[in-house]
């Protein structure tokens, strides 16, 4: 063991931390599109937060770079180390305890490496809910869910990562331990610095826990796919459910029947309940813990049904959607949305996609999908726009895939089309990043497009937190 760092983390702490073995840092090492390969002196996996306290005392004494990395779910290679070797990898996943559970103060307090389906089940088993929702949450960490302020398919309703956390526990770059964990719903004591950490990346310092805050949990939901031909009646169509429903829609998603088709030709075993000619599906859900919505009527439906079929029924009437179907129990449920999440796997199967993840105002988002869709067939005619997601939010994977019959030419054709879509964007003032956060892949992007204003006291921000830039560099600020 030459290097200092790691002699010190093994006399100080202990060498059971230590991860060296080439085979076994390779999982640590590669991102989950496979865009991005790093390379590192070795990974760090520490317990509790005294010694990631110790372990950043002593990169502060030798400038060690620290990666930190959850659940290595990210999507742009904030996680991954760079090419040089000499970063060390800071892996949170074994600090997976639950440090405070209250179903009476709703609230949960957790170390950064718990997986977020386990709070999921946690907290249901207690009829409470825990609202953010993602497809990659068997393995996603809430350290890292709020280290990029994670989003996924119900911020709609609840809102991103950053509504639902109350307090965090930090290692700051040279190990000081800010412990801000307070289980309170209320707390105007001056700058709220929480709200800084919270999709920071790992560049401002570590999260080792955090306080959440907790809803019931819905106890009745209906649940549809219906089929569109027009983008903008998608739009419409999510306005009148929000006010027909009370605000209880819980999500509602877009997909081109492009996506649909490459889902089922990857997942060929997956329920098939619609197979829409043209246009798109959309994924509704609405849902509630109201006790009145829970009564069924004569013929047993509950009244979040009768709203769902109300409200499908005069959007056929009114020739905004070509076809329905309803989930009529838990299993069909979870088969509707087990399409919908395998969206970024599919894809990623069926080749080398182009990959974004934008934001508009939600009235402009039909705008731009017919803007951003003529723009990318003027480079390449058959590739397969595969724009989907969070409509609710105004975001959308805005994807590009190649065409099904292969393009020889498909690699150099990618730059020229996020060139295309991210110049769309520019024109209806969007966001080039509204969930997955800026890593590795976004960074100089964000110099070109941010406010330069903004972009310097983020720079003073991050050259106070992390004087020696030691806290994943050229991540966010370069
Ligand atoms: P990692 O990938 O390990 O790290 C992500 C970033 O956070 C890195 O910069 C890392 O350095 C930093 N970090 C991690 N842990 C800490 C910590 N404890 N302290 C400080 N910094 C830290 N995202 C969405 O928003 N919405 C979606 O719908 C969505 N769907 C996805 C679907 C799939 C199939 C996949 C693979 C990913 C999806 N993602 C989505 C992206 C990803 O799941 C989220 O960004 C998630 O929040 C990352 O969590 P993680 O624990 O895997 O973090
Ligand atoms: C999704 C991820 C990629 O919504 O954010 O599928
Ligand atoms: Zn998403």
């Amino acid at each position: 063991m030459a290097n200092e760092f790691l002699k010190k983390v093994n006399a100080q702490i202990n060498g059971a931390i230590i991860i060296s073995d080439e085979k076994l840092m390779e999982p640590y090492l590669i991102d989950w599109r496979e865009n991005f390969r790093g390379r590192a002196r070795a990974i760090l996996t520490p317990t509790d937060t005294q010694m990631v306290s110790t372990i950043m005392r002593i990169a502060d004494e030798e400038k060690q770079i620290i990666v930190p990395q959850g659940g290595n779910t990210g999507l742009v290679g904030g996680g991954i180390p760079d090419q040089t070797g000499e970063s060390i990898v800071l892996s949170l996943k074994k600090m997976n305890s639950i440090i405070d559970f209250s179903p009476k103060n709703r609230t949960i307090t957790v170390q950064a490496g718990c997986i977020l389906q386990h709070i999921h089940d946690v907290v249901e088993n207690e009829n409470l809910y825990f609202p953010l929702s993602l497809a990659a949450k068997g393995s996603c960490t809430i350290g890292g869910n709020l280290a990029t302020n994670a989003g996924g398919l119900n911020v709609l309703r609840y809102g991103s990562m950053r509504e639902q956390c109350l307090g965090l526990e930090i290692v700051l770059a040279d190990g000081t331990i800010l412990n801000e964990l307070m289980p309170l719903l209320k707390n105007n004591t001056g700058y709220d610095l929480k709200n800084l950490f919270i999709g920071s990346e790992g560049t401002l310092g570590i999260i080792t826990g955090a306080c959440l805050k907790l809803v019931s949990k819905p106890s009745t939901r209906a649940t549809s796919i219906a089929v569109t031909d027009k983008f903008e009646h998608a739009l419409v169509l999510l306005d009148r459910l929000q006010h027909h429903s009370g605000d209880q829609v819980e999500s509602f998603e877009i997909m081109p029947k492009t996506l649909l088709d490459i889902i089922y030709k990857q997942f060929p075993d997956i329920s098939q309940p619609i197979k829409p000619e043209t246009g798109f599906i959309l994924f509704i859900e609405i849902s509630s813990s109201k006790f009145d919505d829970l009564r069924s009527n004569k013929i047993g439906q509950s009244s979040l049904q009768n709203i769902m079929e109300y409200f499908l029924e005069t959007a056929l009437n009114d020739n905004l959607i070509s076809n329905a179907v309803v989930a009529s129990n838990a299993k069909q449920r979870e088969a509707f949305w087990t399409i919908r999440e395998n969206a970024p796997l599919a894809t990623k199967r069926e080749s080398w996609p182009v990959n974004t993840d934008i934001s508009v105002r939600r009235d402009k988002l039909a705008q731009f999908y017919y803007h951003a869709s003529v723009e990318v067939a003027k480079i390449c005619k058959n590739s397969r726009i595969c724009g989907y997601g969070h409509i609710g939010d105004g975001n959308l994977h805005f994807n590009v895939v190649e065409s099904e019959d292969g393009d020889p030419n498909w690699k150099d054709k990618r730059q020229s089309i996020l060139t295309a879509i991210y110049s769309s964007l520019e024109e209806f003032g969007g966001s080039i990043s509204a969930e997955h956060g800026i890593g590795q892949l976004k960074t100089d992007q964000l110099i070109e497009t941010k406010n330069p204003t903004y972009y310097r006291m983020m720079t003073l921000i991050k050259n106070n937190f992390d004087p020696k830039n030691i806290l994943n560099p050229n991540r966010i600020i370069k």
